[in-house]
């Protein structure tokens, strides 16, 4: 059975190990396993004196008790470790939805967050809640929202801070997205892979497992703590049937998380908070370098400084920025991720911020802009 591409992942597939300059990565920078447990303290020694049996399917007791203590409401119960991120996708949308199920989706969005949804109950049957744009800014309008929602509507799929306008809802519009999720008794598939990553200046939210019990919400490792080669990713399930179902297909695809993964992951819980504080400092750091350069590129770009997450979304006053992107990837090495596979149009790029040699790559940038004649 055929499923539609995951376009970003074929792009980072095709570019991401070849091209020098990147300016598109949604990850922050990582640190070695030596510089993660020194931090951590944790000998690494310990490390070699691991065994490599299967480990427990739900995940690490000790890593779940810790993870579901950042939470409110959720208890280790409620913790299912995945054996990567995006297979929490996977898993939620089979164990929520039978075909013919409506689904809301806000877009653009990751792929998987639409794709997997359209694989499971249908493209007709998925419904994109479409980001208004404002001048500065984006914005999320609930009356249409509102009006998608029909008797068949099962789930409304999200993802805060946003991949990728680097949206973040205020704490309103929160509460407002759960009163009407609520209101008709929708499940939330609430996508927090960038939870914590909030930039000076904007009002933090909590995590939607604190405010709506139909919440299933996929967090990780990944981006807001820069360890996206540990593969950690874990849902918040507070219902039990559903949970027992996503833990039973779990056993179709990883079974168990890797048990290397755990024992990194364990030690990156404990210093959770310096690298989230050292990643939203390097971000905070490229978006000032970034602000200067539209600056100077007016006439090119539209700049929307983003509100949360390590991403924004930036339109190009071109044709098409996947013909420009490709063409500068080739001449310069120089790689900008056309949000076209985001489910944008080819008039916008992603462009990423977390990455330490982020200025290297704006000032390749800035260099090709000024030899090229644009169309
Ligand atoms: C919004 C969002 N969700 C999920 C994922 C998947 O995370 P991972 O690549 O760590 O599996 C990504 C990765 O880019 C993402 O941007």
């Amino acid at each position: 059975m055929k499923i539609t591409p995951f376009a970003t992942e074929h792009f980072f597939a095709e570019y991401e190990f070849t091209t020098p300059y990147q300016l598109c990565n949604s990850d922050c920078e990582t640190i070695t396993i030596a510089e993660l447990l020194a931090m951590a303290e944790v000998d690494l020694a310990k490390l070699g004196q691991l065994g490599l049996g299967y480990t427990e399917s739900q995940g690490n007791p000790q890593l779940r008790e810790a993870i579901a203590a950042s939470y409110t409401t959720a208890t280790p119960d409620d913790i299912v470790i995945l054996g990567t991120p995006v297979e929490g996708i996977y898993l939620a949308a089979r164990a929520l939805l039978e075909p013919d199920d409506e689904v809301i989706v806000l877009s653009p969005a990751y792929d998987a967050l639409i794709n997997m949804f359209e694989h499971v109950v249908g493209p007709s049957n998925v419904k994109k809640w479409q980001f208004q744009p404002t001048d500065t800014s984006w914005t999320l309008d609930f009356e249409t929202l509102a009006q998608k929602i029909t008797p068949k509507t099962k789930l409304l799929v999200v993802n805060f801070p946003h991949n990728p306008t680097g949206y973040l809802p205020t704490p309103e519009q929160l509460t407002q997205l759960v009163q009407i999720v609520e209101q008709h008794n929708l499940w939330l598939f609430y996508d927090e892979m960038y939870h914590g990553l909030i930039h000076s200046g904007t009002p933090s939210i909590p995590s939607a497992a604190d405010v709506y019990q139909q919440a299933v919400v996929l967090s990780g490792l990944s981006k807001t703590y820069g360890l996206p080669g540990l593969r950690t990713g874990w849902l918040v399930i507070q219902d039990e049937a559903l949970r027992q179902n996503v833990m039973n297909w779990k056993f179709y695809t990883s079974i168990c998380p890797p048990a290397p993964s755990e024992f990194l992951a364990m030690a990156a819980w404990q210093v959770r908070e310096q690298l989230r504080q050292k990643n939203i400092a390097q971000i905070e750091h490229n978006l000032a370098l970034a602000e200067d350069f539209f600056a100077r590129w007016e006439a090119l770009f539209v700049w929307k400084r983003p509100l949360a997450g390590s991403v924004a979304l930036v339109k190009m006053n071109i044709p098409s920025v996947t013909q420009f992107a490709t063409q500068m990837a080739t001449d310069a090495g120089v790689l900008i991720h056309p949000a076209t596979t985001l489910g944008s149009d080819d008039q916008h790029m992603r462009m990423g911020f977390g990455r330490a040699a982020f200025a290297t790559a704006l000032t390749h940038f800035d260099n090709y802009l000024q030899q090229t004649t644009l169309p």
